[in-house]
């Protein structure tokens, strides 16, 4: 059975009271419930995590391989800032997808660059709890390409 690595970045776990006008009032329950149901009907296992901290989450990707076929992660505000987790994600082969919430690039300036894109499979991002279901759709297709 496939295995997909799920890491939602700092502040994630304040979703439904976090800026409710751009987030939304989804939680992060909400939107793992969800991840965990369509991984029932595609037969797929997943590794849900949440981290505040940058070098947990390095940990958990270079740990990642051999143990997941795919990552789908939303590196929250460390996508604009972190050297560390990019570097993670190309130095294992494992396929990850990028997703955020919100659309990125229609925000302020310092958000439209993320240090994670260039080293992703590709990045979805602006579709809400939708974006988590088209990552781990991406990476069901992805899993074990890298
Ligand atoms: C986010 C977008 C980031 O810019 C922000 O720092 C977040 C959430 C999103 O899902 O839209 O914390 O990754």
């Amino acid at each position: 059975m496939k295995k997909i690595l799920v890491i939602h970045g700092p502040n994630l776990n304040l979703l439904g009271k976090r800026e409710p006008d751009i987030y939304g009032k989804v939680t992060i329950d909400d939107i793992n419930r969800d991840l965990k149901k369509m991984a029932r009907v595609k037969n797929v296992k997943l590794e849900i995590v949440q981290s505040n901290h940058e070098g947990e989450i390095v940990e958990l990707i270079g740990k990642s391989q051999g143990k997941f076929n795919a990552i789908v992660i939303n590196p929250a505000a460390y996508t604009h800032t972190s050297v560390a987790i990019r570097d993670a994600i190309s130095s294992v082969k494992v396929p990850a997808v990028e997703v955020h919430l919100s659309n990125i690039y229609a925000r302020e300036e310092f958000r439209h660059t993320s240090l994670i894109s260039p080293v992703a499979i590709g990045q979805i991002c602006g579709f809400g709890k939708m974006s988590y279901i088209l990552g781990l759709e991406a990476a069901i297709g992805l899993a074990g390409k890298k």
